[in-house]
């Protein structure tokens, strides 16, 4: 299936942060792919904006070299990357300060899509934001892209979303989930609103539960000093798996439109119930073994008596018509078995076996893959083949995308489909303030709860599918999880 490219218009995208390890691991690549599958006009540039004084022609090589380490494993020519590289400029800004801005300012066209992407770390999100507004480079056509954390709780994120709002408008703020661009997370609605057959059942009725894993093998690496004031409840729930839940839960919104897609969302983030302290489960990973001493979350967060988790498993539920009795099971954590992140909808079991002595029949489960082998896998139950007596066994009928993306050679990253929606001025897959906002409303009150008790994450092994406590929260109800990563 070979996708059809429609080109974006002329856009001139200031990266902030561009030589920062965002930019090079991950939007310059996207970019360099869009423009390679032919999604630019001739007249897009790009012009790189950091601290750091360097000329055009050394950050059209740093570039050239970003591409060339994390780039996808698609054929490359060293003519595309300098094609590519062609269209980078540089200016070294101050971003609390007066130098580089008049520099920008020349720069940039007045008939071009103008955006302004924010790739720095959040202290500098206000003061960047002012500087565009006051020095007239940002237009009220300009768009302006943020990365999380979008505050760390309510009254942040409420404080930064009013000191954006001075000097931008709603429809002019993109704040990147890049869950949201991933390609099985659209495929979701694509499952649920474009087809007949699922719709009708997706309800309590006919659903007993949903698990939402996002599972990573990595620990927290080199980025211990933020995430230990963060934890996986703010890296990952309030955000990713929230995201997840919202639409797996939501309503049919009346059109595809970014407006109708969010004010969905953010009902579904409404009606979650408070979750008390007996429905989480939280760990913190630990060595493995004796041999593999000072490789545990304490050590690499540089703090001994970090009581962050890593680990974290919520039941959460969604008090409304369709959802009142199905929970929805959300874990996530770093250092486990395997990286597997996936949607798994659990059907309820049939109502009455007629195959008594021939094996049990399961309720359906229907799991949304979104890495790795993002696909779509129905299990159903059916007759065990061959001659002999009814005997019934488990299959899985399978659709995994990567088959169906091979002509085209590879499945886009999240941030080549995210970045060409700002330039297109679709906002559909970002989240808007109110939504953030919600979501802080939510997870504020779960992150005092064990603040106030004092608690500590259980430790868990390095490797292991998490803490003891998880299984618990789980089993207890007489469920379980899907394994991870065997
Ligand atoms: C980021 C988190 O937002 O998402 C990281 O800050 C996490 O801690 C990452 O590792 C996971 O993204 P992905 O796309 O690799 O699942």
């Amino acid at each position: 299936m070979v996708s059809r490219v429609i080109p974006v218009d002329p856009f001139d995208l200031v990266l902030f942060g561009a030589t920062g390890d965002l930019a090079r691991r991950k939007i310059l690549p996207a970019l360099f792919h869009r423009f390679q599958i032919g999604q630019f006009s001739s007249d897009c540039r790009i012009i790189g904006t950091s601290r750091s004084e360097l000329t055009a022609e050394e950050f059209r090589n740093q570039t050239a070299d970003a591409i060339r380490e994390f780039g996808q494993e698609v054929e490359t020519t060293p003519k595309e990357i300098a094609s590519f590289t062609a269209l980078l400029d540089y200016a070294a800004v101050d971003a609390r300060g007066d130098a580089g801005w008049d520099e920008i300012r020349g720069k940039l066209r007045d008939d071009a899509v103008r955006a302004f992407y924010l790739s720095v770390g959040p202290s500098l999100f206000t003061d960047i934001a002012r500087r565009l507004s006051e020095t007239g480079i940002a237009t009220s056509e300009s768009r302006i892209v943020l990365e999380k954390p979008f505050g760390h709780d309510l009254a942040s994120a409420q404080a930064l979303n009013a000191a954006l709002r001075e000097h931008f408008e709603e429809q002019q703020i993109y704040r990147i989930d890049h869950y949201l661009g991933k390609e099985t997370v659209q495929n979701l609605m694509a499952l649920r609103f474009a087809n007949s057959l699922f719709e009708p059942l997706w309800n309590s009725s006919h659903i007993d539960h949903v698990q939402i894993t996002v599972a990573e093998s990595i620990g927290v690496e080199g980025r211990g000093e933020y995430y230990d004031k963060s934890g996986a409840m703010r890296d990952m729930v309030q955000n990713h798996l929230m995201q997840l839940l919202c639409l797996t839960a939501m309503e049919p919104p009346a059109q595809f439109t970014p407006n109708s897609v969010r004010d969905e969302k953010v009902k579904v983030i409404e009606a979650l119930r408070p979750v008390p302290q007996a429905s989480i489960a939280r760990g913190q990973y630990r060595s493995r073994n004796s041999a593999q001493q000072g490789d545990g979350y304490r050590d690499h967060a540089g703090n001994a008596a970090s009581r962050t988790e890593s680990y974290i498993a919520l039941k959460v539920e969604v008090a409304n018509w369709r959802w009142a009795g199905t929970p929805f099971y959300l874990r996530t954590g770093k250092r486990l078995r395997g990286r597997v992140s996936e949607i798994a909808v659990y059907f309820r079991d049939p109502p009455h076996n007629i195959f008594e002595g021939s094996g049990t029949v399961h309720g359906n489960v229907l799991v949304i893959r979104l890495q790795p082998d993002e696909g779509i896998t129905l299990k159903t139950t059916i007759k065990d083949p061959g001659p002999g007596g009814m005997r019934l066994t488990g299959a899985n009928l399978d659709m995994t995308f990567a088959d169906e993306l091979a002509e085209s050679g590879r499945p886009q990253d999240a941030y080549e489909r995210l970045i060409m929606d700002v330039i297109r001025g679709n906002q559909t897959l970002f989240m808007r303030g109110d939504e953030v906002e919600a979501a802080w409303a939510w997870a504020d009150p779960i992150i005092a709860g064990w603040q106030d008790s004092g608690d500590t994450p259980q430790p868990y092994d390095s490797g292991s599918a998490g803490p003891d406590d998880s299984l618990l929260l789980i089993h207890r109800d007489g469920r379980r999880w899907r394994s991870i990563g065997e």
